[in-house]
């Protein structure tokens, strides 16, 4: 299992907004392994989640995840794999209002077209994997910011996706948060053996990651310097 971007350029907007976020990006992650993706602020690290995620098809290059190239499939194929094979973390935690922690998973599993019964033990095994086993009956707005955060993760892994995608998990939490986020990310990325992508800015993230991918090694510019 492994992700693969070849060549992939990606621009977004019209007209005068028009903007190349991804330039010729080729850039490789490992299974089983916490990538902390790097760069400034506009060097594309949103992007390339989105591109990753078969959120967002390239203008050009491969996107290749476990040998699939995902830019070449087509809307609905590609919607299809963003649902049944990559788990999204955002920061937001992007719960829905008025479902429980529980629910949250079985509105994720009802969605992949998976019946959430068959589920239903394994979403309790991840909402315990995360700590919150005491708190399956609580909505999003009786959950800490850190909880909700804990959510997201147990639902973005329900569908024991290939590839998990984070963006940016500990901008709004304090350190010692952010270490057991990242500490809870990473050990559930070893075990479930996923490729593990989290776009940050925070050396918490870096410094518990298994390999740092900066954008700016991975730009039209790099690549045209190699002969
Ligand atoms: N819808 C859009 N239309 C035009 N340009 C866009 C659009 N969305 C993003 N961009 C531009 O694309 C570039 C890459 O944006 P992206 O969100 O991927 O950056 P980022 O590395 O995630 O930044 P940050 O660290 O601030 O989150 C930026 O220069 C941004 O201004
Ligand atoms: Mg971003």
């Amino acid at each position: 299992m492994s992700l693969d971007l070849h060549d992939v350029t990606v621009t977004l907007g019209r007209g005068d907004s028009r903007t190349t976020a991804l330039r010729a990006v080729t850039a490789r992650f490992e299974p089983g392994a916490l990538t902390a993706l790097v760069g400034p602020s506009g060097s594309g690290k949103s992007t390339l989640l989105a591109v990753a995620g078969a959120l967002l098809r390239p203008d050009r290059g491969q996107v290749l995840l476990n040998g699939t190239d995902l830019a070449a499939l087509s809307d609905r194929e590609r919607a299809r794999a963003r649902r049944e094979r990559v788990g999204y973390m955002f920061q937001s935690g992007n719960l829905l209002t008025g479902l429980t922690a529980e629910q949250q998973l079985q509105a994720a599993a009802s969605l992949a077209g998976r019946p959430p019964r068959s589920l239903r033990a394994r979403a309790r095994e991840l909402l315990t994997e995360v700590g919150l086993e005491h708190r399956l009956g609580h909505r999003p707005d009786q959950l800490s910011g850190g909880e909700r955060q804990r959510v997201a993760l147990a639902r973005a892994l329900l569908l024991q996706p290939e590839l998990l995608l984070v963006d940016e998990p500990t901008a709004a939490v304090d350190r010692t948060r952010a270490e057991a986020l990242t500490t809870l990310i990473a050990d559930t990325t070893r075990r479930h053996g996923c490729v593990t992508v989290v776009a940050t800015h925070d050396p918490v993230v870096t410094h518990t990651a298994d390999s740092v991918t900066d954008m700016q090694q991975h730009t039209a510019a790099h690549l045209s310097a190699v002969p």
